[in-house]
């Protein structure tokens, strides 16, 4: 690969500005989230922090496209996700985006490999890659050993880095996590936080949700979220 010239900055990747969101269950309303602006560049590594029923998933569910905003605007790599369709959105969430989800989300019928192959089936790759870069995902993540298998007959550290192996196997340019660590012991949390590292020295913009001070401090900036609203949001310190 080539450097970047210099002049060129670092590409905003996710823009959100004023958003909100209310969730309606029959009369009640609850606005989860009051107006939060966060911009992230391409490559950066930040951790989004903050109590129970705070906003940090539906903060994350809507950087991921998972879910709509009640208002405001989000620029999701350049593009204004309002300019778009159910459809391309899909395609664009399929191609920028790579999540691990708080409590892996394995398919439990499918083996580690084909559950690592599942966002290129989205994405329409032919088979035979499909098995060759999946298989090179769980590689990577210290699987290569473990293809066949299921989540059934994995560690929960395992099963955490074939979800880790998962979305990075479409090469995102942005990795959204959800509590990757929350059910692990200290030696897979490590494991998995190394991943993080690496994927992060490789230029992958790295978001993740965490409660533990220990996970967010090698990170390199954290966003706290209180409330539905952004209370603070510092680099940390090198
Ligand atoms: N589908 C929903 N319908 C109604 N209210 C919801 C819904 N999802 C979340 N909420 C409410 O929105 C608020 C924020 O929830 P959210 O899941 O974003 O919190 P969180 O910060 O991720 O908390 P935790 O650390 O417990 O995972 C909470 O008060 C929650 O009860
Ligand atoms: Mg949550």
């Amino acid at each position: 690969m080539s450097a970047r010239p210099s002049t060129t900055r670092p590409r905003t990747v996710i823009d959100l500005a004023d958003v909100r969101k209310t969730y309606r269950s029959g009369t009640i309303e609850f606005e989860a989230l009051r107006g939060v602006d966060l911009a992230i560049e391409e490559g950066e590594y930040v951790s989004i922090m903050g109590p129970s029923g705070s906003g940090k998933s539906t903060l994350m569910n809507l950087l991921g496209c998972l879910d709509t905003l009640t208002s405001g605007s989000y620029r999701l790599a350049g593009q204004d996700i309002a300019d778009h369709d159910e459809q391309e959105l899909a395609r664009i969430r399929n191609r920028e985006i790579g999540f691990v989800f708080q409590g892996f989300n394995l398919l439990p019928s499918l083996s580690a490999v084909q559950n690592v192959e599942l966002p290129l089936v989205y994405a329409g790759i032919g088979r035979e890659e499909r098995r060759e870069r999946a298989a090179r995902a769980l590689d990577r993540v210290g699987l290569g050993d473990r293809l066949a298998n299921r989540p059934g007959e994995l560690s929960g550290g395992q099963q955490q880095r074939v979800a880790v192996a998962r979305a990075l196997v479409g090469e995102p340019t942005i990795i959204l996590a959800d509590e990757p660590t929350g059910n692990l012991d200290s030696v897979s949390t490590g494991d998995v936080l190394r991943l993080f590292d690496e994927l992060h020295a490789s230029g992958r913009t790295i978001v993740l949700i965490t409660h533990e001070p220990e996970v967010a401090e090698r990170t390199r900036r954290i966003v706290r979220v209180r409330d539905g609203l952004i209370q603070s949001d510092e680099a940390v310190a090198a």
